[in-house]
This record gives structure tokens, sequence and C-alpha cells, in this order.
């Protein structure tokens, strides 16, 4: 290509993964190489004021984004990450999306294009023309009279938000390449290359996606709000004290306390069995739909690291529970090792993004 020396000047090859989540920012630079991707640089933004002041998400679920904030923190986070990389790629939180899924006689894919153009409208919630939409053959089976099917995931994300999403990268000075739901990031980075169906839990801040991938596609897909801040929540209210130090006794102790502390698991525990019962029911009803069995679950998002979690989890499903270890798909500087076992399920999405391009 013709200015191909002019983008070796400029960083040709690299790639920024973006994750803006509820209460974090998430930067990678992915840089192109003969083997796996190669992470050049990082950035990893909390931020804290949510916990105190709960309107002051990075995000919230009713779909707002404030805007100026979100910049001057995306810009902060990629500054400090010292990247070069100016193309972006960036995730869309689940519950910005809609997404269904279809089943459909098996055909070519330009005729599943066709049929979509003028069917997608009936399976979605809004005007056909103030949403993107987009689909995903992600399965393929055939039914009882021995006829082909094929499954599609429908995805529609308004307009609106797109342009959100737009409007906050070109002002943070960033080239936004392409934007995708976060739940095919985490399908990509978790499961490419393993036949298995895995069931994967992102246990965010304001909200867990609970999603069954196979070899890099998501199949499907559930939500619930409860998530890590509601574990927070209730360690302060069931102790009487105050959120940030709640927080902090939920990353120290977990589930893992015993005598004095074993009241901090009793008070989480009803929390996480509402989250692993969402899980079981997404399970089934994938199960259900597919004819296919889940065997194994992996945890992914800044709850994955509650101490214990691995555990308690595997106790309640009766399947071989992992944390998510999205770093074991790229390479990253010698430096970096004793880290990366904590920010693994922080960087899932993020690093899932990044390796899209290459
Ligand atoms: N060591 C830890 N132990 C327990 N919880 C932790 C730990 N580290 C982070 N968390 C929790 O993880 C949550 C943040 O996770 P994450 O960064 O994945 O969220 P987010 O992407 O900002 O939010 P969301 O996905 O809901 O938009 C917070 O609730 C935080 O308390
Ligand atoms: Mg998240």
């Amino acid at each position: 290509m013709a200015f191909n020396f002019l983008e070796r000047l400029l960083g040709a090859g690299a790639y920024l993964g973006v994750d803006i989540g509820t209460t974090s920012i998430k930067v990678v630079e992915l840089v192109k190489t003969k083997g796996l991707p190669f992470l050049r640089t990082y950035g990893f933004l909390e931020s804290y004021g949510h916990l105190e002041r709960p309107n002051n998400a990075i995000q919230t679920s009713s779909l707002k984004m404030l805007e100026n904030e979100t910049v001057d923190l995306l810009k902060m986070t990629v500054k400090h990450s010292g990247s070069k990389a100016k193309t972006a790629i960036a995730s869309l939180p689940s519950f910005s999306a809609f997404t269904t899924l279809l089943e459909m006689p098996l055909m070519p894919d330009s005729d599943t294009e066709k049929i979509m153009s003028f069917q997608a409208k009936q399976y979605i919630p809004l005007p056909i023309s103030s949403v993107t939409v987009d689909w995903l053959r992600v399965g393929e089976k055939k039914d009882e009279n021995g006829d082909k099917k094929q499954q599609i995931l429908l995805i529609s994300v308004p307009n609106e938000i797109i342009s959100r999403y737009k409007n906050i990268f070109k002002a943070a000075g960033l080239d936004l390449m392409a934007l995708e739901i976060e739940g095919l990031s985490t399908a990509r980075i978790l499961t490419s290359g393993i036949a298995e169906d895995t069931l994967i839990i992102d246990i965010g801040s304001r909200s867990t996606s609970i999603y069954v991938a196979q070899d890099g596609n998501l199949k499907f897909s559930g939500q619930t709000d409860f998530a890590g801040g509601s574990l927070t929540q209730t360690i302060a209210s069931g102790l009487n004290i105050r959120i940030r130090r709640a927080e902090d006794l939920k990353k120290l102790r977990g589930l893992t306390g015993t005598g004095g502390e074993y009241e901090l698991s009793t008070l989480m525990m009803p929390i996480l069995d509402v989250i692993i019962n969402e899980a079981i029911r997404v399970k089934n009803n994938f199960e259900k739909n597919y004819n296919e069995k889940v065997t194994n679950v992996i945890l992914s998002g800044g709850g994955a690291n509650l101490p214990g979690i691995e555990k308690y989890v595997e106790g309640q499903m009766a399947l071989p529970v992992t944390k998510a270890a999205p770093f074991s798909k790229i390479t990253y500087p010698s430096d970096m090792e004793p880290i990366v076992r904590d920010l693994n399920p922080n960087f899932v999405v993020a690093l899932g993004l990044g390796v899209k391009q290459i």
C-alpha cells in the first residue's frame, strides 16, 4: 500500500484496546509480531469517586455517559500508559446492546444477510432507524427432521450510543476504528482454540455479564445487576462501616476468613448466590437451545479476584472453575510477570479487543 512508510512512522501494527467500564478504564497497546501479539504497554484507572457517590460512575445503566469526564479520564489513562498508537478499538458494555438468538434454516451468509436486513426489525425493541444492527452465525445443528438449522446472534446498538463513543474518542485524540460489544472480545480471548462450551461469568462493578462461548465465539448471554458493587454495599451495611472501608475489606479477606472474619463471607454469600443462580439459568437455557453441555466455568472481571471465589463457585455449580488468564494469549515484558496474575481478570475485554486486529 502506498502509504505504508507513513503508517510505520505512526506506529502501524500497534493497536489500542480500550475498555471503559462503570468504574474503571483499561487500555492495552498491542503490537503485531511474527508470534503472539506483544503487549507494549497498558493503563488501568480505577475511579473510586463512585463508591461514595453512586451517580458519579463513569457509565450508568441508563445509557448516559458523562462525556466530558470520560474524555478526561480516557486521556489520562492513555497518557499514563505511555502508548504511541492512535488507532483504537473499544468495547460497548453488554447492557448497551440488545442481543437475540434466532434459529433459521442453514443458508449462505449472503442470503442470511438479505433476510436479516428486512426481518431484524421485528426482534428489536427500538425503531430500526435508531439502531445499528449486526448479526453473527454462532451455531449449526440438525433438527428432529434432519433439516440443517443455523443459530444467529442478532446484536443491535442504539446509534446514539455509537455516536457518543465516537465523540469521546475523537475528543481524546484517538482514531476509533471499531466498536464491539464486550461479550465478543471476552469470548475471543478466553475461548479461541477451545472446542468445549465454556460459561464465562464477568463480575464487574455495576453488573455481571454471563456468556456461553466456544472457540472464540459468543453463543449465548445473560446479565444481572448484582455485581462487585453489591458485595461492597452489603458489607458496608452489614458491618455498619464506610463504603471505602468495606471495599478494602472485601478485597483483602474475601470469602477466606475464619472466626471474626467469617461474617464477611456470610454477608456476601447471598449476593454471590444470586449471581450463581443467574449463571445456572443462562447455562440451562443455553443447553436446552443448543442441545449441548457446558463443561467448565471461567470467572472474569474485577470480581473474579475476590479471594476464595473460585472454590465457592465450583462448590455451587459442580463444574470446574478457573480464573480468566488472557495474558497467556499474548507476550509481555518480563518485569510484568509478578502482577499478571492479579491483572488477568481485569484485562480480559481490553486484550480481547486488542487482538481483534492482529
Ligand atoms: N481483589 C478483589 N477482590 C474482590 N473484588 C475486587 C477485587 N478487585 C476488584 N474487585 C471488584 O471488581 C469490581 C470492578 O470490576 P471491573 O473493573 O471488571 O468493573 P467495570 O468493568 O468497571 O464495571 P462494569 O463491568 O460493571 O461496567 C469492583 O466491584 C471491585 O470492588
Ligand atoms: Mg467491565
